[in-house]
């Protein structure tokens, strides 16, 4: 394994890199190979327990697109950018999804889903002892994991994005027919390529200094 500082991601860059883009250049689009890749980073993101209780609703037909703009509390980015993926979770957990998902390990691992038996029995102990409202809220934050590793998988690739919690969700999943598809919005990434003209590109990062957020114990 490459493991010296000159072969490795200049990662500090690449995040100073980004920023919130609130305008996008509506003539230019992510290409296939590019945004390949970032499907592949949300899909290949962390779960609790592995169990991924989400879907990512990739929106690039430009009517569908300006239609959320309009749910969007008059943000433009959803109508302008090349991609919006609506990151969405599940309505409900059961023990048939757990049961999916054992079977997926086992057939991915070469081993039977008996031999997974404990794991069993604490995801739907877990799914079991957990609140319908406590579940959504889980089920949600783990759609924030998501946004976070597509936001620096966009950052590296220096493809631009905002993250958006600023739209209607009961709008979002109307349009979207979300709801028979078993599914809630939580929360958007729009990606794409910066307008010139998109003074924020500019501004100057506003954070904590690490001293103040990083308690080394
Ligand atoms: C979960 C989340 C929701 C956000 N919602 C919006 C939004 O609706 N519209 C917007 O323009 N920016 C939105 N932002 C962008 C933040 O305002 C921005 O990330 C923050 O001010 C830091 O700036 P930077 O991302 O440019 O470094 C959101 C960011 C996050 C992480």
């Amino acid at each position: 394994m490459v493991n010296n500082l000159s072969s490795q991601v200049d990662i500090v860059n690449h995040l100073k890199w980004r920023y919130a883009t609130k305008k996008f250049d509506n003539s230019r689009r992510i290409d296939q190979e590019t945004w390949s890749k970032l499907e592949e980073s949300l899909v290949l993101t962390p779960s609790s327990y592995g169990l991924q209780p989400w879907k990512f609703v990739v929106v690039t037909d430009q009517k569908v697109k300006t239609q959320l703009a309009e749910k969007s509390f008059q943000q433009p980015q959803p109508a302008d950018c090349s991609h919006l993926v609506v990151i969405s979770r599940l309505t409900s957990m059961d023990h048939d999804y757990v049961e999916k998902y054992l079977e997926s390990i086992a057939e991915t691992r070469s081993t039977t889903v008996e031999s997974l038996g404990a794991y069993k029995g604490m995801l739907t102990g877990f799914v079991d002892r957990t609140s319908q409202s406590d579940l959504e809220h889980w089920m949600s934050r783990q759609c924030y994991i998501a946004l976070g590793n597509l936001l620096t998988s966009a950052a590296v690739l220096k493809v631009d994005a905002c993250p958006m919690e600023g739209f209607d969700k009961k709008g979002y999943d109307e349009v979207l027919n979300l709801p028979e598809k078993g599914l809630a919005s939580v929360v958007l990434c729009a990606l794409g390529y910066r307008d010139s003209s998109d003074k924020y590109a500019s501004h100057e990062k506003v954070r904590h200094p690490v001293s103040d957020v990083v308690i080394h114990i």
